[in-house]
Order: structure tokens, then sequence, then C-alpha cells
């Protein structure tokens, strides 16, 4: 029966760099997959670029870009293997890359270079990839002085026996390219805690009858603030907004929905770079354009339309809307208020919110604190980044702490 030092359970970010890590360390490792294609949300990640990291992570407040019930929980291995690490990396395969946005960064063909990256370090390491290959029952072995082996694995491919278990099986999202739950069906096995999940960074839906003034907008975008809960629970974000056929997306949205809860209501700032009220009463006192036309100066046409239609009284010359009807007009472009039915679920998700908990883990190796030789990197960790590359940037850093700490046979 082959026997390995790291069965790691998950070809995908977390799971690849972990093998190449560890291989590297001297370790005799395999990966399994089920999936037959590796790697697949890396492939789709970014637009097809992979924005594999952000630039503006401050890793000793990381909690500002991470969600779970222990964000703090991210920083030792954050802080072990930060941005610039894996950017040295992609510098050092020769991958071009550039900066779009607010830090992110992105490989400039295609994310199929950062796929390569991973498995040619694999195949460096000697690592094994048997793929695909469905996993069965996995058991612990009773453990004794003279053996070297913890788990046994009934996989498609055979039994394959282990000394150390990493999953890094990933979340919920996009269950069409490989994703399940059998990181959290092997985290309660072993008796490890859950926190309940849910999908986030994803587009929110509205119910038929709250959505049919905005329905002929999809396609429409603009920057804008965006707001969910109240006080101390209370998350804005400054980031374009999408309209789609049946809600809201784009970045602004695929952010707050992380931090949205069922009931609660959205608050959005259409002009957040305008003093509204300032600039309808100038234009009054010095325009005879209809309304939605002067709207269109500072709003995408088609929406300053729709926006008026909404009241009669916002469809006239600006210079004949009494000021009441402007106020109005400016309090609803800036204090938009409305209140999702739902998500689109994990079928358009980017991540999944919750997972194994922290509590039952080392922050410093990913080990379960009850079951030695079992880790848990990644997303299947209740550890979620924002939008712009800090989910990957914690798949990298969660790996290579849990390649650390099985090569210095801390484990
Ligand atoms: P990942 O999901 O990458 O890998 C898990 C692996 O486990 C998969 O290969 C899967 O097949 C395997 N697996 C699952 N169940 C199994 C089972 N039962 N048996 C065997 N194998 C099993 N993040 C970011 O930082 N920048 C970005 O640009 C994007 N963009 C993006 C776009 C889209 C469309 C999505 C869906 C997601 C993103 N993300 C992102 C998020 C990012 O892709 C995600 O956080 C990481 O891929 C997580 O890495 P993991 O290795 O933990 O899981």
């Amino acid at each position: 029966m082959p026997c390995f030092d790291v069965v790691i359970v998950g070809a995908g970010a977390a799971g690849l760099f972990c093998a190449a890590q560890a291989g590297q360390r001297g370790l005799k490792v395999l990966v399994l997959d089920h999936a037959s294609r590796v790697a697949e949300k890396i492939r789709i990640s970014g637009g097809g670029r992979c924005n594999f990291t952000n630039r503006h992570l401050d890793v000793r407040s990381s909690h500002q870009h991470y969600l779970g019930q222990n964000p703090q929980f991210a920083r030792s291995a954050l802080s072990r293997f930060t941005p610039q690490d894996f950017i040295d990396l992609v510098q050092q395969g020769g991958i071009a890359f550039h900066e779009k946005h607010k830090g992110q960064l992105f490989a400039d063909h295609s994310a199929q270079d950062i796929i390569g990256l991973l498995l040619d370090a694999c195949a460096q390491a000697g690592v094994q990839r048997w793929q695909p290959c469905a996993i069965g029952a996995i058991t612990a072995e009773a453990s004794t002085p003279s053996s070297s082996s913890r788990y046994r694995l009934h996989t498609a491919q055979g039994v394959v026996q282990t000394h150390n278990l990493v999953v890094a099986t990933g979340g919920l999202s996009i269950p069409k390219i490989g994703a399940s739950d059998l990181g959290y069906r092997i985290a309660k096995q072993f008796g490890l805690p859950i926190v309940p999940t849910r999908p986030g960074l994803v587009p929110l839906r509205f119910a038929g009858d709250d959505w049919a003034p905005y329905a002929s907008l999809a396609g429409v975008a603009l920057p804008v603030r965006i707001r969910t809960g109240e006080k101390k629970q209370a998350m804005a974000f400054d980031e374009d907004l999408l309209f789609t056929h049946r809600g809201l997306s784009g970045p602004a949205i695929l952010q707050i929905s992380s931090y949205w809860q069922p009931g609660q209501a959205l608050h959005i700032d259409l002009l957040p770079q305008l003093d509204i009220s300032a600039a309808l009463q100038e234009a009054k006192a010095s325009s005879k354009k209809l309304l939605p036309n002067v709207l269109a100066q500072w709003l995408p046409g088609r929406l300053a339309d729709a926006w008026c239609q909404q009241d009669a009284a916002w469809q006239g010359p600006v210079n004949q809307c009494s000021d009441k009807a402007l106020a109005q007009l400016a309090q609803s472009l800036s204090r938009w208020q409305l209140t999702p039915s739902g998500t689109e679920g994990y079928a358009k998700a980017e991540v999944t919110i919750g997972g194994v908990s922290t509590q039952a883990l080392s922050q410093q190796s990913m080990e379960a604190k009850n079951q030695p030789g079992l880790f848990f990197i990644g997303e299947v960790v209740d550890i979620t980044g924002w939008l712009g590359g800090f989910n990957f940037q914690w798949a990298w850093a969660s790996a290579y702490a849990c390649a650390q700490a099985l090569a210095a046979g801390r484990a």
C-alpha cells in the first residue's frame, strides 16, 4: 500500500501551493482531487487573469480585509507569507503582471500562467497527483511508536496511507467545477466545529415588484458608496455598482454581500462625489433642460431616465421644478434604500463564508488541535477575504504555514 508523508485533498490554490512547498522541503507528497481539471477556480478567477494577491494587505491589521468569527487568526500565516513573497515567485517565474485597482494584481496574459507556476513547482518537488480521483472513507490509524502512518484513505485509485492529511477542498461556491462539502465532512468526522456557511462575494436579488422600475437597466454601471448594517456593525464600500436583470452586482455589491444579513437594507449613494442638492439648485437657476437630461450629466443616461420616471414631478424642465421636488430627487439619489430578497447563491458566489472553526486549529500550523496530523488550509477554513486578491493570498499563506510546520516535524 503506498505510504506518504503528506496527502493533500484538493488540487486548488492552497492544495497545490502547500504540496510544492512541502515537496521542496523533502517530504513525500500526494495530491488528490476528484475533478478532472486542476485548479479550476484559479483558471476562472479575475476574469481569466487571476487577481493573485493584493498589495494593500496590511498584515498588522488583517482583520480589515477578512471576515470570520476570528479574523485575527489569519494574521500569523499572513505575516509569514506576504503578498510580496508571492509577487517574488511570480517574478521569478517570468510572469508579467499589472496592478488594476486598489492594489489588485493580475497576470497580464492568463490565469493559466499562475496554474503553470504551481504545477512546475510541484513537478520540481516530486509531488505526485492523482486526478480525477474520488475519495471515499478516511480513517485514523491506531498510532504505535513504530508506525509512520496516521491516516488511511480509500480512493478510486486504491488505498493510501499517510502520516499527515491536509484538507484543501475549498468552499461550496460553483459546484459545477468541483466544489463539495467534503472538507466540512472530514472536519465533523474528527470532531471539529463548523461555523455555518453562506455564499459571499455574491450578486444580490430583489423581489419582482421592488425590482420592476429598474429591470430595464441591466448592464448600467456606475461608481457608488454602499452601506449596510448600523453603528458598529455598519460596513461601507466605494466601488462600482452594476445593474443586472434580476438585481445588483459589480464590486460594490459583491463586497457588501459578505456583510449583508437577510432582511437588512442597503443604503446607496448614487452620486458620492457630488453635492447633488446644490448641483440641482444651480441647474434650476441656470438651465431650462428637462430633469432627466440634467441628471444625465452625472449619471448614465438610461439610469437618469428611469429614475425620473418614478415621479411625475421629476420629468419637466428643471427651472420649473419645485424646490421640494428637487430636494426629494436629491434625497432619493443620495439615500437610495432597498432590501434584497436574497443572494444568487453558491452557483454565482465567489467564496463561501464560514467553514472549519479557527477555534479548533493552530494559527501557527493550521493543524487541528484535537487531531495530530490533520490540517485545514485555504477557503475551507472560516476565513474569508474581501474581493481583490485577498482570498488567494489567504490560500497561499495558510498553505505556506502548513508546509513549514509539516517540514519542521512540529506536526
Ligand atoms: P479551491 O476551490 O481553489 O480548490 C479546492 C479543490 O478541492 C478543487 O480543485 C476541488 O475540485 C477539490 N475538491 C473539492 N471537493 C472535493 C472532493 N470531494 N474530493 C476531492 N477533491 C475535492 N480570489 C482571489 O483572491 N482573486 C480572484 O481573482 C478570485 N476570483 C474568483 C472568481 C470566481 C468566479 C470564483 C468562484 C472565485 C474567485 N476567487 C478569487 C476566490 C478563490 O478562487 C478561492 O478563494 C480560492 O480558489 C480558494 O482556494 P482553495 O485552494 O482553498 O480552494
